[in-house]
């Protein structure tokens, strides 16, 4: 379905589905809201969802089920071992992605962690990646593995017209390999739509270009088909060669490419589970064993057969335009509504979300005191918004125990599929608008209880002054008591 067009020659996204089920939403007012940061230690992962108008800390397992999904919960078929809803998913997966072997896993970063474990058998081996994602690289560093990050350097600029930021440099893939030795790389890996580089996608002929160069060294190579559906969408549009082929075909083309495919069906099959698809035998069984030990039983895999169910349905609708569209159609229009207005806001918009550059907007704030965990708690005081902290917080320290300082220092609105309104969409980029003209009435944030792993998950912070106090002080003045 081409975008429908407006008279007026508005460039609207307009909705391929209608509303069937929908939740209340609470808006506390910004002196509650201030209360509820503070309870939470400055950390939006410590939040209680009734506490927040707009959640948009991620898509993970969020996004709108159809009702053709939820339909499907009905056919679970409940069994320990040998359950018909898995030999439904593994058949669809089979047909999808051209891969014999599927095991299941109960979400992605625990395929992470059997790839990891399969393949980072001496520390210091190397996984090469266009870019990390955050318990990807947990996974490996856990077990004394390296990642190296060679995404092209436009990729790590805020603003740029590059259709595929998220593109691997190929000279440095090359030298790379070539300083490392083959050997001593466990794997590459490849996101297919970067998660903390904006959402931006890879195109097919670059994905092809590096799997190519791996195979010519014996390397394993895995796509992280994650974030997929946003990444099929934009081949499509953006990459001349692909234009006339369907996003199943797309799909097909690029699993066609890889050794090992592996996704958090929290994101591609908009439900909740995931799946580590292989396509040789001896590597199947050889990563097999460790299904049983850490998830569930090799038909099951940790996930409810029930979500097994509407993930199969969310594979089929994925390789729908009208409904892959819906997120990067918005996220276009919320980033190119704050561009326009003057704040640094990664450009192009890509999957995901909008992702605000918080070095740019607090660049009186030193990234060792979070700037883009100070901007989260923004939001959530000036509109009940919750975003995610995509910077130096949640990054680990280095060995040595210094801040390892993140290269981007982005904060997340991210737009779970088919669950947010236009109106919410313009009421998010007013108050984006509001705190990015109130900027200097923000400060930093230090820790008082840092976790040495994921630390952004559960670490507790402070802010480095009362610059919580002033911000709700001049929101009240703006908007009153109630808001
Ligand atoms: N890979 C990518 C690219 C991801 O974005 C995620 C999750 C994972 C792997 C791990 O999958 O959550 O099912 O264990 N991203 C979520 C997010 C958490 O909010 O962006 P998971």
């Amino acid at each position: 379905m081409p975008e429908i067009k407006f008279y007026n020659r508005k460039p609207v996204p307009v909705e391929m589905h209608k509303v069937k089920i929908v939740q209340k939403l609470n808006l506390l007012p910004a002196e509650e809201r201030l209360k509820k940061i503070e309870e939470a230690g400055y950390n939006s992962f410590q939040l209680h969802n009734i506490d927040i108008f707009m959640d948009m800390l991620t898509d993970s397992g969020v996004n709108a089920m159809s009702d053709l999904q939820q339909a499907a919960f009905l056919k679970a078929d409940d069994a320990y071992a040998g359950s018909e809803s898995f030999y439904r998913m593994e058949r669809k997966l089979q047909e999808l992605f051209g891969m014999d072997y599927c095991l299941p896993a109960h979400q992605g970063r625990a395929c992470e962690n059997v790839l990891a474990l399969r393949f980072v058998n001496n520390p210091g081996n190397v996984v090469i990646m266009n870019y990390h994602f955050t318990t990807a690289k947990a996974h490996i560093t856990r077990l004394g593995g390296r990642v190296e990050e060679l995404v092209i350097d436009e990729g790590l600029k805020t603003e740029s017209d590059l259709p595929f930021k998220g593109n691997i440099d190929l000279d440095k893939l090359e030298a790379c390999i070539q300083k490392e030795t083959p050997e001593n790389i466990a794997y590459l890996r490849l996101e297919t739509g970067t998660n903390l580089i904006g959402g931006q996608p890879i195109s097919y002929e670059n994905m092809k270009a590096a799997t190519d160069i791996c195979k010519k060294y014996g390397i394993p190579t895995v796509m992280d088909a994650s974030l997929l559906q946003d990444n099929l969408y934009f081949i499509k549009i953006r990459e001349e060669s692909m234009k006339d082929k369907t996003i199943k075909e797309i799909n097909r083309m690029c699993a066609d490419l890889f050794d090992i495919v592996y996704f958090s069906g929290r994101k591609y099959g908009f439900a909740r589970g995931g799946a580590i698809l292989v396509r040789d035998e001896e590597m199947f069984h050889s990563m097999e064993d460790m299904i049983p030990m850490f998830e569930g039983f090799l038909t099951y895999g940790g996930m409810s057969v029930k979500e097994i169910e509407a993930m199969t349905v969310g594979f089929d609708e994925t390789m729908d335009m009208d409904v892959i569209s819906q997120g990067p159609q918005f996220i276009k229009y919320v980033v190119d509504e704050l561009h326009e207005y003057g704040i640094p806001v990664i450009t192009p918009g890509g999957g995901l979300g909008a992702h605000v550059d918080a070095r740019q907007v607090l660049a009186h704030v030193p990234q060792e005191e979070y700037p883009a965990g100070a901007l989260t708690c923004a939001m959530y005081l000036c509109g009940g918004i919750r975003p995610m902290e995509r910077g130096t917080l949640s990054e680990e320290r280095n060995p040595d125990g210094s801040e390892r300082i993140a290269s981007m220092e982005l904060i997340r609105l991210a737009l779970p599929r088919r669950v947010f309104t236009l109106s919410q969409c313009e009421y998010v980029i007013d108050r984006v608008k509001w705190v990015w003209d109130h900027r200097d009435l923000i400060g930093g944030l230090r820790f008082v209880h840092e976790p040495k792993t994921l630390r952004f998950f559960t670490g507790r912070l402070e802010p480095t002054s009362d610059w919580p106090r002033k911000l709700v002080d001049a929101y009240k003045a703006d908007f009153g008591e109630d808001q």
